[in-house]
């Protein structure tokens, strides 16, 4: 990497209010409690999520389950008026059962919580639900294949109907093209608005792939459109 690429890395990172930069150790603590964004919200088809949880028990209705470790369900809050999705569990996240504590998460936690600092909105990682289209880790993190998603993707739909989220944030090709069947590719896609059953879906990048981007261009775009999500959903 060049002195002026890595220039730009640095200046995103601290336009994002980022102090330090990874390591591959464990992950932060998921921030603490004050002052954020908590407001009680009623939830939509009233289902209570560990009833979904419970549904999907020790899952083998597809492939994926003979070489998970663990089933990541999605973590966060469940009256949260925003949804982030991904696409699947890495290894960080097979091993410890909850999604984005990996290298990926640690951009999007910083993303998320960076982002909303700088406009102003007292939000947390905590405050917001996370999840992901496949519920378990696709060997050697290869994409979910279309019979695995579709059999994943309703414990997806109950949680999103449960939560009844204002927007959902759709990270990456695979979320984004789930959620709103377009054949588009996200770079064309992204800081567009979509829609998931009424509910608005901004598509943006998936933060691994930010994190290889040799590009800062795609940063930047995906800080513009986290911010446009975050305004829609909490101004
Ligand atoms: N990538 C995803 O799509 N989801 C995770 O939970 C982690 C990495």
């Amino acid at each position: 990497m060049d002195a002026e690429t890595l220039r730009q890395y640095l200046e995103y990172y601290q336009d994002l209010g980022i102090k330090t930069l990874y390591r591959r150790a464990a992950p932060e603590p998921l921030a603490n409690a004050r002052g954020s964004v908590t407001e009680p919200r009623p939830s939509g088809s009233g289902e209570p999520l560990f009833r979904i949880l419970d549904d999907i028990g020790d899952c083998r209705r597809c492939r994926l389950h003979e070489q998970r470790n663990k089933i990541v369900f999605g973590v966060g809050n469940e009256q949260s008026k925003l949804v982030f999705v991904g696409e699947g569990p890495g290894a960080d996240e097979d091993a410890q059962g909850i999604p984005f504590v990996g290298r990926a998460g640690q951009l999007l936690t910083q993303m998320i919580e960076g982002t909303a600092k700088k406009e102003g909105i007292p939000l947390l990682r905590k405050d917001v639900y996370i999840c992901n289209v496949v519920k378990c880790r696709p060997p050697e993190n290869r994409q979910p294949q279309p019979d695995e998603m579709e059999i994943c993707g309703q414990f997806l739909a109950r949680q999103l109907l449960a939560i009844s989220p204002k927007a959902i944030c759709a990270l990456g090709s695979t979320a984004a093209k789930y959620l709103t069947h377009s054949k588009e590719g996200v770079t064309r896609m992204r800081g567009n608005w979509y829609k998931w059953n009424d509910i608005p879906v901004m598509v943006t990048y998936h933060p691994s792939y930010l994190l290889r981007a040799y590009n800062v261009e795609p940063k930047r775009e995906a800080w513009e459109d986290l911010k446009k999500v975050l305004h829609f959903v909490y101004d």
